[in-house]
C-alpha cells in the first residue's frame, strides 16, 4: 500500500513448524494462517504488513536493526530467543517505534525458564495467551498508538 505506515512482525525459532508444533500449546494454525489474518487486519487499518520468520538469531536481529529505517510499529514473537537473548533485546532498544511482544501461549503460566523475556523490558507492551489472535491484538494495539501518532 503506497504511502500507508509500514507494521512489521517478526517471528523467531520453530515458529515456522505451527499447526504442527504441540498443537495443545499451540493450537492449529499454521504461520501462513497467522499471516493471512494479520494481511487482512491490516488492509483494513490501511496499514502495509511486513510479515517475516526465520530460525536464526542473528538474522532477527538483523531484521530488528532493518525494521528501524521503515517501520512505523514492530510486533514480535522471538519464540525461544525470547527467553536467552540479550543480542534481541539491545537491537530492540535501539528502536523508537512502538513495540509490542507477542506470543502464542501465556507463558507465565508455563515453565519457570519462560516467565523471563528479554523482550519485554524493551517492548511497549506485551500480549501473550490468546493464541493466533494475540497477532491480531498486537497490530490493533499498534494501530492505534500509531494513529495517534498522525
Ligand atoms: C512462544 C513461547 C516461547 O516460550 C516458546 O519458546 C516459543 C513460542 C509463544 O508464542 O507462545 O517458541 O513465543
Amino acid at each position: 500500500m503506497a504511502n500507508s505506515p509500514t507494521v512489521w512482525v517478526l517471528n523467531g525459532p520453530n515458529l515456522n513448524l505451527l499447526g504442527e508444533r504441540e498443537p495443545d500449546t499451540y493450537g492449529g494454525e499454521t504461520l501462513a494462517d497467522i499471516e493471512k489474518r494479520c494481511a487482512k487486519v491490516a488492509k483494513q487499518a490501511e496499514l502495509a504488513l511486513e510479515f517475516r520468520q526465520t530460525n536464526h538469531e542473528g538474522e532477527l536481529v538483523a531484521w530488528i536493526q532493518e525494521s528501524r529505517e521503515s517501520a512505523a510499529g514492530l510486533a514480535i514473537n522471538a519464540g525461544a530467543y525470547t527467553h536467552t537473548s540479550v543480542a534481541v533485546h539491545d537491537a530492540l532498544r535501539l528502536l523508537t517505534i512502538p513495540i509490542v511482544e507477542v506470543h502464542l501461549s501465556n507463558i507465565f503460566a508455563r515453565e519457570e525458564f519462560r516467565h523471563h523475556s528479554y523482550v519485554s523490558a524493551a517492548a511497549t507492551g506485551v500480549i501473550c495467551g490468546f493464541g493466533g489472535d494475540s497477532y491480531i491484538l498486537a497490530l490493533q494495539a499498534l494501530n492505534n498508538i500509531i494513529s495517534d501518532e498522525n
